[in-house]
């Protein structure tokens, strides 16, 4: 199957009332794992990459991976920027074939937050890409993505950035953080003002950790995708990390990353049953 396009996947959520899995990927063994997952739980969603994990490789060689290993797929899968960090990166991963964006640009102050936001949708919404914006600061880590402050979405902001913005989708800092140092506190009373101001969905970064009734909960407040990169990045690090210690002199790269893959899955798997199940 081919890449699905963003808007398209969006119009299948809404559809099947599901909230939607991002899974970061950053190398080959990741991306197989993530397309398998999606497979055998039969449902669709996106695959994303950060600007910042995009420098280890580049927009096309990942946009190219990801399109063979989707080949024999039959669930939609969408090739989603992640925290893009500048219109140069959004530019590369259109002409690779990325099919979402993201652009992040919540650190600016809110006017230049505006611009430019504005000026991806405008882009974006010229090839048919939609285009998910961030309004606050979500804390915690993720690789060289680091906020200093962890400042909530003020709901006062939301409905002027997105009529200014035209952005399709709004990631929004409710308490939500990045990677597996801080501990995610959801003020759902938040999540219930802005989703009743917001005229285009929520996301939901910092998944990992957060737990799965939180998300089965703020499922019910226009909640159409979560991001998990840490948890499955654990998963990978883990196999490797488990093999040294068990023997030092371990260098069977075949076997290793074969397994990988297989726990990299099981995670993802899990999750696509906990976001929507129950
Ligand atoms: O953008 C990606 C995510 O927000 C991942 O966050 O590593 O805490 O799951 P996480
Ligand atoms: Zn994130």
């Amino acid at each position: 199957m081919q890449l699905v396009n963003g808007f398209k996947l969006m119009d299948y959520a809404r559809e099947k009332q599901l909230v939607l899995p991002a899974f970061n990927t950053t190398n080959y063994e990741l991306t197989a794992a993530i397309i398998k997952g999606y497979q055998v739980a039969g449902l669709g969603g996106y695959i994303a990459i950060s600007s910042s994990n995009l420098k280890l490789s580049s927009p096309k060689i990942i946009a190219d991976m990801v399109k063979s290993t989707m080949k024999d797929a039959s669930v939609p899968v969408a090739l989603h920027l992640d925290h893009g960090k500048s219109f140069e990166d959004v530019k590369a991963c259109i002409e690779a074939g990325f099919t979402s964006i993201m652009v992040d640009a919540s650190h600016l102050p809110f006017e230049e937050n505006i611009q430019e936001v504005r000026k991806t949708v405008e882009y974006c919404h010229f090839y048919g890409i939609p285009v998910e914006a961030e309004l606050g600061a979500i804390g915690g880590k993720e690789d060289d993505h680091i906020s200093e402050e962890d400042a909530k979405t003020n709901p006062e902001d939301v409905k002027e950035f997105i009529d200014r913005t035209n952005c399709d989708m709004l990631a929004i800092s409710i308490g939500n953080v990045h990677g597996m140092d801080l501990s995610p506190n959801l003020d759902f009373p938040l999540l219930e003002e802005i989703a009743t101001i917001s005229s285009v969905p929520l996301v939901l970064h910092g998944g990992s950790g957060i737990p799965f009734d939180q998300v089965r909960k703020a499922k019910q407040h226009n909640l159409i995708k979560v991001n998990y990169g840490s948890d499955l990045r654990q998963a990978f690090i883990r196999t490797f990390g488990q093999a040294y210690e068990n023997n030092n002199n371990e260098f069977d790269i075949m076997s290793l990353s074969k397994l990988a893959i297989e726990n990299v899955e099981e995670r993802v798997e899990a999750i696509i049953a906990e976001v929507n199940g129950k």
